[in-house]
This record gives structure tokens, sequence and C-alpha cells, in this order.
């Protein structure tokens, strides 16, 4: 089963986020920037005449399709790499995908979104090393 995972996070933890996903091997991925409000309705701001709402704030979507065997481990990867504690943090939401295919291969599935090193390819080294006695 594929999954979408669609993190929306502040635009000054992208870096953070894309690097504590790259350390726990996720490799496709694509972000957008995109301009939303949450429950605050946007921030009020001071100029020099006088407070004014802003009510779209820049944010930025990251998206990755990935099997649902890593979703969870993905998601709390996000959860701690883009979390402040203040308003404005952000929001994942993860949707069903039914399908994936790589064009040039036509591979389908899980396989469209497996890449040499990526997160699985970790999880079996893992395995397999655990299962040598030392
Ligand atoms: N229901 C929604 N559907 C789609 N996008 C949303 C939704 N709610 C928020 N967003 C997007 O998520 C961004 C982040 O929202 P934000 O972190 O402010 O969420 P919040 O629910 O207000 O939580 P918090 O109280 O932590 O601020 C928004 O700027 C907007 O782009
Ligand atoms: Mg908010």
């Amino acid at each position: 089963m594929l999954k979408k995972i669609e993190a929306i996070i502040r635009e000054d933890k992208v870096n953070d986020v894309k690097s504590a996903l790259e350390a726990i091997g996720i490799v496709g991925l694509n972000i957008f920037e995109i301009r939303g409000h949450g429950r605050q309705g946007g921030i009020r701001l001071s100029g020099r005449s006088g407070t004014y709402q802003v009510d779209m704030l820049t944010k930025i979507q990251v998206n990755i399709i990935l099997s649902e065997a890593n979703l969870e481990e993905t998601i709390q990867t996000i959860l701690d790499a883009a979390y402040t504690g203040e308003a404005g943090d952000g929001l994942i939401f993860v949707y069903a995908v039914e399908e994936a295919i790589r064009i040039r291969t036509r591979e389908r599935g899980h396989e469209a979104v497996m890449y040499p090193g990526d997160i699985d390819e970790r999880k079996k080294r893992r395995f397999i090393n655990d299962g040598i006695p030392t």
C-alpha cells in the first residue's frame, strides 16, 4: 500500500526537515511553496501606518510518496524536525495513493518509489546484520 505524506511546515524548517529525512533514507520527495493560514487566520504585523493583518502566510509543502511500512517512522522524523512549539508549526496530511509508475522502467507500485540506499535497503541491511552471529 502506497501513501502520500503532505507536510506543511515553516519555511525556516525546510533544511532541518530535509536533512532529517535524508538521515533515515527518504530519497524521493518534492517540495513547493504555498500560501495559507490555519486557525489563527494569519498574523497581525505592525508597520509605520499602524497594524495590519497578513492572512496568507508562506509555508513549504513537502510531498513524499512512500510504502505504508515506512509511514510512521517518516511522520515521527518530520514531527521532530519541524517542531518549535509555537503556533504555525504546520500540519501533516496523509493520503492513500492509487498507483506510482516510473516512466523509464515502467516499474509500478512501491518498486517505482524505491532507490539505491534508501530506507528499505537500510532496513534490509540492518536485518541481515542482525542475523549474523558475532
Ligand atoms: N484545513 C486545512 N487544509 C489545508 N491546509 C491547511 C489547513 N489548515 C492549515 N493549512 C495550511 O497549514 C499551514 C500551517 O497552519 P498552522 O500551523 O498555523 O496550523 P494551525 O491548525 O493553525 O495550528 P497552530 O495552532 O499550531 O498554528 C497554513 O498556513 C495553511 O497553509
Ligand atoms: Mg496556526
